[in-house]
């Protein structure tokens, strides 16, 4: 039995196996304890004597099962710990990194330059009303001008706003000038009514300025547009304002830019006019600021409004819009140097 016993024990080949052995060995109904059982028909002058030889056998098989299972725990853990072995030589996953988006990178840039120069950020809800975007800005209903800008209409009053003026009105409303004169720029997304084509995008994004206070004035308004074209575009850009037409603006502008692909000689990106159109200004209409409650008689001031799209575009020689809304991670990618 001793000899059987152990071969089993020790020819488990894991935890397993050798429960079952053990258990038929030296448990409640294994061999050994049977042997004990069957004492009964053994003589009184013997029992003493295997009783001894039963122990001495049970602590022989208890040695040998402790012994197995620890050496089979140890393989069993061995293996385990050759499955889960790190090649510390094997190259490491690339993981792809995000990048600051164009547009914001030109918007964050905007916007600590604003802030540098005293102006306060603001941000106006993308869901606006027909009140702020258009009849504040001296736009009425039924006005030509809201031909202009093809509007997203979600019921009769609300709308996606198609500008950030509306900011414009819903800051001078609660300015308090008696605290400083009013400086703010807004940037955020607006939304038209345009086929999506490598110049048109059905969201884009601006940035609102205004600058109200006493004895504001039209240079006022072309340093200030001067000094965002030299940031943004080259210190030796040249400007020039052209007349246009903002129902909230009177007089209103477009100011051009010395193109900075040949340097105002003309080229194909400035269509041989030496000149590229960066954005729409002018001087703050009385209107509008009677609108808010401010005397046009003692505040004046100027606004613009910058197409952030444009900018980028511009700055970075992007031919299709599109490519600024697809997350296409090879164009991303592109402009993690400018960060
Ligand atoms: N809101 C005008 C537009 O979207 C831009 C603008 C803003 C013009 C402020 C003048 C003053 O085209």
């Amino acid at each position: 039995l001793q000899e059987i016993g152990l071969e089993k024990i020790r020819n488990s080949k894991d935890i397993q196996e050798l429960e079952k052995v053990r258990v038929n060995i030296v448990g409640k109904k294994g061999q050994l304890t049977e042997i004990l059982h069957s004492m009964k028909d053994v003589s009184k002058e013997e029992r003493p004597k295997i009783g001894q030889q039963v122990n001495k056998l049970r602590d022989i098989f208890q040695k040998e099962l402790e012994e197995t299972k620890q050496s089979l725990l140890q393989v069993a853990l061995n293996k385990r710990l050759e499955g889960e072995k790190i090649d510390v030589t094997l190259p490491g996953r690339r993981i792809m990194a995000g990048a600051k988006h164009p547009i914001n990178i030109i918007l964050d840039d905007l916007e600590a330059f604003f802030i540098g120069m005293g102006y306060q950020v603001v941000q106006g809800p993308e869901i606006e009303t027909d009140h702020y975007c258009f009849e504040m800005m001296n736009l009425p209903k039924n006005h030509p001008a809201r031909d202009m800008q093809e509007t997203f209409y979600i019921d009769e009053e609300n709308l996606l706003r198609t500008q950030t003026s509306g900011d414009q009105a819903r800051v001078l409303e609660v300015h308090d000038f008696s605290k400083g004169p009013l400086k703010m720029v807004g940037p955020g997304k607006v939304y038209r009514r345009d086929d999506d084509d490598a110049t048109h995008s059905h969201q884009f994004q601006q940035m609102e300025g205004l600058v109200v206070d006493k004895n504001v004035t039209m240079s006022d308004l072309k340093g200030t547009l001067e000094l965002i074209a030299k940031h943004e575009f080259g210190a030796d850009r040249k400007t020039r304002l052209r007349p246009s037409y903002f129902p909230f603006t009177e007089p209103s502008v477009e100011m051009d830019v010395s193109c900075f692909n040949c340097n105002g000689t003309g080229c194909g990106i400035c269509k041989n006019t030496g000149w590229i159109e960066v954005l729409g200004a002018g001087m703050v209409h009385p209107n509008v600021l009677k609108n808010a409650g401010i005397d046009p008689e003692v505040y004046g001031g100027f606004a613009f409004g910058v197409g952030l799209d444009r900018f980028a575009i511009l700055k970075y020689g992007v031919s299709d819009i599109r490519d600024f809304y697809t997350n296409d991670i090879r164009f991303l990618s592109q402009f993690r140097k400018e960060e």
